[in-house]
């Protein structure tokens, strides 16, 4: 079959990237979608079980920061267009390890983009490049951060990410290199990796282990759906302006300690514990190093001039996530390959 596109999908095996592929994969029959990700900790095949025996879909184990291996891709699936997430994503690893987050945001992103511009003779390509809101820096208790927000970014994660950020722009202004940008809060969902917060508390309640919250709890994130995310891409992929980029989020604050709270309060329900049970087992541990205060976004743009709006309220979506941990439970034990526990050892007991 002719396909209209063959889209490059990097970092498709990751929490947001799956959520990517699994809706241009299914809205957009005529599109090839290849998927391109190296597997590492982070990445996870059965996160595609539902998909991956789609004709419009492959997957090609690859790394971003190769230029053999991109460009092989790039050849034989002849790609016209990039949706870029692989990434380095956690920030307690990047301050734990910086150069892995220098390598594969800075290095591989500006990899992907010269390969692409070496091969892209036309000028009907398009290579979105997929932010994240923490290149703003953090906020005080009042504001949010708008496209024009300067950057800032104050851990070594948000700093390499910022960093591809300027490239993909300068790549824009001195190349004309065909780039959309979006820069997105934090999301939940199904998939997310058990190290971010949201599925950590879910997995440290349902197995009754302490639950490590940073500081005094108060800093504050901005949660988006991550199927709203995954329908800004596509809006933007498709609709955004070249050269632009677009924030995206969905005005949903909270402080870490009310989250976690929440969140034993709908699982003492849904595990028929005593009202309270779950909470005792919050601790208030170290504060992460330059740990951000408040991020808020706001997606006034994205909204007014491309038409998208977050589908679904946050205490919905949060009880949909709690269900799909709850069902899927093996999901955590293979992806972390019984590493979870070493891992959690190392961060929060010492
Ligand atoms: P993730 O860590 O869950 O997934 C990253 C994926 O990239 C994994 O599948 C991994 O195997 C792959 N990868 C890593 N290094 C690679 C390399 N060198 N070559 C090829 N593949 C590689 O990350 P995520 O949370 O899904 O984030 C995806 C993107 O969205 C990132 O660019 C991140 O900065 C951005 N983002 C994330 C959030 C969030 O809340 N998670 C919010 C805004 C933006
Ligand atoms: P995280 O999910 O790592 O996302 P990010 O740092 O990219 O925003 O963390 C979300 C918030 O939760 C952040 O303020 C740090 C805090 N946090 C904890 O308090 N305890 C934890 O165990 C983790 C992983 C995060």
């Amino acid at each position: 079959m002719e396909f209209s596109k063959n889209i490059l999908i990097t970092g498709g095996a990751g929490f947001i990237g799956s959520h990517v592929i699994r809706l241009f994969v299914n809205k957009y029959p005529n599109y090839k979608i290849i998927n391109f990700d190296k597997l590492t900790y982070a990445g996870n095949l059965s996160n595609l079980i539902d998909i991956e025996n789609k004709s419009n879909y492959e997957f090609v184990k690859g790394d971003i920061c190769s230029e053999t291996e991109v460009r092989l891709v790039f050849e034989k699936h002849n790609i016209s267009d990039v949706i870029h997430l692989a990434a380095e994503s956690h920030v307690d690893r990047s301050i734990e390890g910086p150069m892995e987050f220098v390598l594969t945001n800075v290095l591989g992103t500006v990899n992907l983009m010269q390969i692409a511009k070496s091969l892209w003779k036309e000028n009907n390509h398009v290579f979105h490049h997929v932010s994240t809101d923490e290149v703003f820096g953090s906020l005080g208790s009042e504001g949010l951060f708008m496209e024009s927000t300067p950057y800032d970014p104050r851990s070594p994660y948000s700093a390499s990410k910022a960093s591809s950020d300027h490239f993909v722009r300068a790549f824009f202004h001195t190349y004309d290199f065909p780039v959309k940008m979006s820069n997105c809060s934090n999301n939940y969902g199904s998939h997310h990796f058990p190290e971010k917060l949201i599925p950590l508390v879910i997995h440290n309640i349902v197995n009754k282990i302490e639950i490590p919250v940073y500081g005094k709890g108060e800093n504050i994130r901005d949660w988006l759906w991550v199927e709203d995310h995954a329908r800004a891409i596509d809006k933007i992929f498709h609709n955004g302006k070249v050269g632009e980029s677009y924030n995206v989020g969905g005005l949903n604050e909270w402080t870490n300690i009310d989250l976690v709270k929440y969140l034993c309060k709908i699982l003492d329900a849904k595990l028929n514990r005593q009202d309270g049970e779950s909470a005792q087992l919050i601790k208030f541990v170290k504060d992460r190093a330059g740990h951000d205060a408040r991020y808020a976004i706001d997606a006034s743009k994205l909204e007014k001039e491309l038409g998208w709006k977050p589908s679904l309220k946050f205490e919905e979506g949060l009880e949909k996530t709690v269900d799909w941990y709850l069902l899927n439970q093996e999901w955590t034990e293979k992806i972390t390959n019984g590493s979870y526990q070493q891992y959690y050892k190392k961060m929060y007991t010492n």
